[in-house]
């Protein structure tokens, strides 16, 4: 064999084995041929937070996160959200490739004319309690939306496929939008044709008497932009949630339910929400030191700091830094953007941050530009969900036709009791 293999050898029992290096990895089925003895299972790796697993081959997402490098279908992030729109973005996603002006008339309208929801669905939003966290609606319609469209269990036909795709994507801004107008204890705006996704999803959010609603140039603009950034971020914790659940042949409305509540958690997409509840509680700029000494002593974390994969600089945070100034000079300051200002300003400079190359994330300042826009808090996540869910079904899209697709299916080290006998309950002490 060339030298793109490992030898290694195994000291229980003498024996060297080669093992292909392809594309920088090893497959770990290969190791299964190492084995101890006769009965030995083989070797597995042990890899809980699969921090040194790749799951997937893909040709959507690069990421280099010591570089701070983020691209979709080879385009940097920097010159998307400077010349790009969420629904071109969106087609590029998908389909792998820029459209002609054709094509993004073609895709944007097919996407406004998925945008409108079942009455039922509707119906099951509006019968949450107006205190429910809307991530919580969003999830629970997301996935009633696969009882309203029994088709989408052709998990196998791609045009079926496509036709999930698109109703997905025009009707997560809907559902995103509904979850905010119940919490608010306002009626719902139904979509509206005539404007483009992010003017119809601005309209949904805030129209309220109005006969005609203009959604403000700024506003669209940043939403685009937020939207974009937000769109894929490769094999995250929610995107590997949608090809876990739809490895099992799932409808993709499912899998993109597991998919969200994986999001919500503040550790992934909640954290846009933990940060401006961590900002409310600091309260002031003069309590920043003091708040971050208790991080450093463990007794909170930084949220909308660190990184699994971003060592350097999250190229996203950096976008939306420059873009809110922008937004408040609209909109007015966020009353908290001083506090986080000043966070950033300490935390780059001192050593427990830099040591540890925890550095802003896409979800310390997007917040900020939500609050400016006037938005609650625990709207955030939704705000992220909504974009993510081009990049969840375009991999799932994705998967569906990857050759080495196979239910996943991990295994484990047991831990557990030896075998024992049953014992009656009358002899249990
Ligand atoms: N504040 C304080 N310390 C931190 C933080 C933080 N935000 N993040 C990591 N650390 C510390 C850890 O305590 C650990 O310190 P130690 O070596 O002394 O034990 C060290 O940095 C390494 O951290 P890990 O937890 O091993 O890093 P991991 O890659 O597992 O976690 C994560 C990444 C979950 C993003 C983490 O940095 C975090 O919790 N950040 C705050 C939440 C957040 O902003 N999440 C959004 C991420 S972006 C997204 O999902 C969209």
């Amino acid at each position: 064999m060339g030298k793109d293999s490992l030898s290694i050898t195994d000291n229980r029992t003498g024996k060297v084995y080669e093992i292909p290096i392809v594309d920088g990895t090893i497959r770990a089925i290969d190791l299964r041929a190492i084995k101890a003895g006769k009965d030995d299972f083989g070797l597995l790796t042990y890899d809980p937070a699969l921090l040194n697993t790749a799951t997937a081959r893909s040709a959507i997402t690069y990421l280099d996160g010591d570089a701070g490098i983020l691209r979709y279908r080879g385009y940097p992030i920097e010159q998307l959200a400077a010349h790009s729109t969420f629904m071109e973005t969106a087609y590029l996603l998908i389909f792998g490739q820029l459209p002609n002006k054709i094509q993004l008339e073609q895709w944007a309208f097919d996407i406004n004319h998925h945008t409108l929801l079942h009455t039922n669905a509707q119906r099951l939003i509006e019968s949450f309690r107006h205190s429910a966290h809307p991530m919580s609606v969003f999830i629970g319609a997301i996935s009633a939306l696969g009882s309203l469209y029994p088709d989408s269990r052709h998990t196998h036909d791609p045009e079926n496929r496509l036709l999930q795709a698109k109703r997905i994507i025009g009707k997560v801004a809907t559902v995103g939008a509904f979850t905010y107008r119940i919490n608010q204890g306002w009626p719902l705006n139904l979509p509206d044709d005539e404007l483009d996704y992010i003017g119809n999803y601005l309209r949904m959010m805030f129209r309220m008497n109005e006969h005609h609603y203009y959604p403000d140039p700024i506003l669209v603009k940043a939403l685009n932009v937020l939207f974009i950034l937000h769109a894929d971020h490769e094999q995250n914790c929610s995107t590997s949630t949608m090809r876990v659940i739809g490895s099992s042949q799932a409808d993709p409305y499912s899998s993109l339910a597991g998919a969200a509540a994986a999001l919500y958690g503040p550790l992934h997409g909640g954290a846009n929400e933990a940060v401006l509840t961590m900002l409310e509680q600091i309260g002031a700029t003069g309590r920043v030191p003091a708040f971050i000494d208790g991080v450093k002593r463990g007794e909170a974390k930084l949220m909308g700091f660190g990184h699994r994969v971003y060592k350097n600089f999250d190229p996203r945070g950096q976008i939306i830094k420059k873009m809110a100034h922008e937004v408040f000079a609209f909109t007015g300051a966020s009353p908290l953007l001083d506090i986080a200002l000043k966070l950033e300003e300490i935390a780059l400079h001192d050593e427990y941050f830099i040591s540890r190359k925890l550095y802003p994330n896409v979800d310390f300042y997007s917040g900020l530009i939500y609050q400016a826009m006037k938005l609650p808090t625990n709207i955030f996540t939704v705000m992220f969900a909504i974009p993510r869910s081009v990049g969840w079904v375009a991999q799932w899209m994705e998967m569906m036709e990857d050759e080495d697709l196979k239910i996943v299916r991990p295994r484990q080290i047991y831990t557990g009791e030896e075998e024992r006998e049953y014992t009656m309950i009358e002899e249990r002490k």
